[in-house]
């Protein structure tokens, strides 16, 4: 989704910027731009990649600069609606929707302003300069500005003659960073990953804040017009992500690397855990013994393959806990009429933990007395972290690939941690077995490491899939959700139509879809279905179906005449779903890679959605 970075320093700062966008580019985009102050306005903007703006700056030179990925919502992706937006010598970049912007628009219209765009941003440019004509400064015209929107947003703004930058945030993501050695300067940013190359130091806007940056000095002011000082206010964090955290390395595709990391990402997840035989409710923050204590259901929300973790934990919190558990996607729990429980533990599940759809979620339940709020997040200090009472933060590290990988495997980690933690405030585990399921769990990195060994057999599959136009797949258990993972995957990345289904049910509709061109891939382990399963393989079979299983290896699932067996090298039990997903993750990989896909940033999809 829309990225942005600014920059205002003594040295050049349009290397910055291009570099910053180039980190941004991970959470997808359509087009970009950029404005330099030297000290008149020179725009740049370009449809596709950053790459393209690049070469458009070369030779530029500024001190003061904005620039933009653009993830289109108003207005199709072109050159006009690229970000930035001018309004005579001042220019906006923006993230977020401006819900009445249409209203705004009407007001500026009416004063003589002239829209050269379909955005819902250039609004807010004519309406910074429209506040100008009687506010002091930028720093008040942007404050009085923002106080007229509603939506979400952050915005950066400059204007010329100005030496400052002014920034804003209001339901989207935006932190600073202040500035390190001798070439200083002050920067903004959609995530600390654009600014890692000139600082460590950041601060995180809360909403509502509106700073300016200059050469050597920040100022933040609170939405309650209290004027804060850094660091009072906001505090200074050190960040620990590490440059190599974000470099492609040995890799093709971020996604490639990132399917290869998860041993070492639940092995740095698992690290929290030690080697104790028994789980501290502390894990998931001071106030949890407290607020776990009491807790009769769990509600989990979440969007895309976050949800789909959800899916599966509920089938481990209902069975070791034996705690009723609620699995709602996000954008359709934030807008039902449901009935509040506030025994009940909300749990969000987020990746980035500023997927809007989620955070509204967390919000709408905490309006409706709900206070037991837990965020099972890869990122500290984003939004929804914030918002929760409780947290649990996965160490996956930087995930960049649109399609999530490692971030849905450590999540699964800490779920089930959870799930073993509730079951032990229910009684429901005796010592011996709390400790089986701890050692099950740290086994799993080395698991995970033999099921990635599998990646030459299943590009020979991903190369039969490559020309077809549809694929379902089939799970049971705690293995359906594994099945709606897979598919997401697959159409995610290969734009391959594909539908994830209960086996149960295929013969209740997607069996009349079954020919020999629809690949069916099943998800077999060894468990109490899997004779079950093996029924419903047969109905796929006497329909001249493609059958493609991934079984466990005492599975008595036998390879013949169009069907396909691969074997994964342990029987799993519980967590066994935490293994199956590995190879899924890998044939979308290889199918996208014939395919010629753009793995990591598939059309129109976006990493960090910061908008509903
Ligand atoms: C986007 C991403 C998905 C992700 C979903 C939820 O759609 O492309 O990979 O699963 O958002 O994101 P979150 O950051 O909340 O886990």
């Amino acid at each position: 989704m829309c990225g942005i970075v600014a920059a205002v320093a003594a040295r050049n700062i349009v290397p910055v910027l291009i570099e910053g966008l180039t980190r941004l580019e991970y959470r997808g985009y359509d087009s970009a731009g950029l404005a330099l102050l030297n000290p008149t306005l020179t725009r740049l903007r370009s449809v596709g990649r950053v790459a393209e703006l690049a070469a458009q700056a070369a030779g530029q030179t500024a001190h003061h600069g904005i620039a933009h990925t653009r993830w289109a919502t108003h207005g199709v992706p072109s050159e006009r609606n690229a970000h930035p937006h001018v309004s005579a010598g001042l220019a906006v970049v923006h993230n977020g929707i401006i819900e009445n912007y249409v209203e705004l628009k009407q007001e500026l219209l009416a004063a003589g302003y002239v829209f050269n765009s379909d955005t819902d941003t250039e609004v807010i440019a004519h309406l910074i300069q429209h506040t100008l004509q009687s506010a002091p400064d930028l720093f008040a015209a942007v404050r009085l500005a923002t106080a007229r929107l509603t939506g979400a947003y952050a915005i950066a703004v400059l204007r010329e003659w100005d030496d400052s930058i002014v920034v804003a945030r209001h339901g989207a993501p935006l932190l600073l960073g202040l500035g390190q050695g001798e070439n200083g300067g002050n920067y903004a940013a959609s995530d600390a990953a654009a600014l890692l190359q000139v600082t460590r130091r950041m601060i995180y806007l809360e909403d509502g804040d509106v700073a300016e940056l200059r050469r050597d000095a920040i100022r933040i002011v609170a939405a309650d017009g209290t004027a804060a000082h850094v660091p009072a206010d906001r505090p200074v964090h050190e960040s620990t992500l590490s440059a190599d955290d974000v470099e492609l390395g040995e890799y093709r595709h971020y996604m490639q690397k990132e399917i290869f990391e998860q041993p070492q990402a639940l092995a740095a997840t698992l690290e929290m855990i030690g080697g104790a035989q028994t789980l501290s409710p502390n894990l998931f923050g001071v106030a949890a013994p407290e607020m776990l204590g009491g807790v009769r259901s769990v509600l989990i929300l979440a969007c895309g393959t976050s949800y789909h973790a959800g899916l599966v934990a509920r089938y481990w919190i209902e069975q070791l806990a034996g705690i009723p558990c609620s699995v709602e996607i996000a954008s359709e729990y934030r807008y039902r009429v449901s009935v509040p429980n506030s025994e009940q533990l909300v749990v969000a599940i987020s990746q980035s933990g500023e997927t809007a759809d989620t955070l509204a979620s967390v919000k709408h339940a905490r309006a409706l007395g709900m206070g037991r709020t837990l965020a099972i997040c890869n990122v500290p200090e984003s939004a929804i972290v914030r918002e929760c009472a409780l947290r649990f933060l996965t160490r996956a590290g930087p995930e960049i690939g649109v399609a999530s990988t490692k971030a849905f495997t450590t999540q699964l980690a800490a779920l089930f941690l959870l799930a073993v933690t509730l079951a032990k405030q229910a009684g429901r585990l005796s010592a011996g077995q709390e400790a089986e399921q701890l050692v099950a769990l740290r086994h799993l990195p080395v698991a995970v490491q033999k099921v990635l060994a599998l990646e030459p057999e299943i590009k020979a599959w991903a190369a039969r899939f490559a020309a077809k136009q549809h694929a379902l797949f089939l799970g049971r258990g705690h293995h359906y959700p594994i099945a709606l993972e897979g598919a997401l995957k697959l159409k995610e990345i290969s734009y391959i139509h594909a539908e994830g289904y209960p086996a149960g049910e295929l013969k209740h509709g997607p069996l009349a879809l079954v020919d020999k061109d629809m690949p069916v891939i099943s998800i077999a382990p060894n468990d109490a279905l899997l004779e079950k399963l093996k029924s419903n393989l047969k109905e796929v079979a006497a329909r001249g179906g493609e059958l493609y299983v991934f079984a466990d290896a005492d599975s008595a699932v036998d390879a013949e005449d169009g069907v396909h067996v691969l074997r994964l090298p342990e029987h799993y039990g519980l967590l066994s779903p935490v293994l199956h997903v590995v190879p899924l993750q890998l044939l979308s990989y290889h199918v996208a890679l014939v395919k010629g896909t753009d793995v990591d940033k598939p059309r129109n999809l976006a990493k960090s959605v910061t908008v509903e």
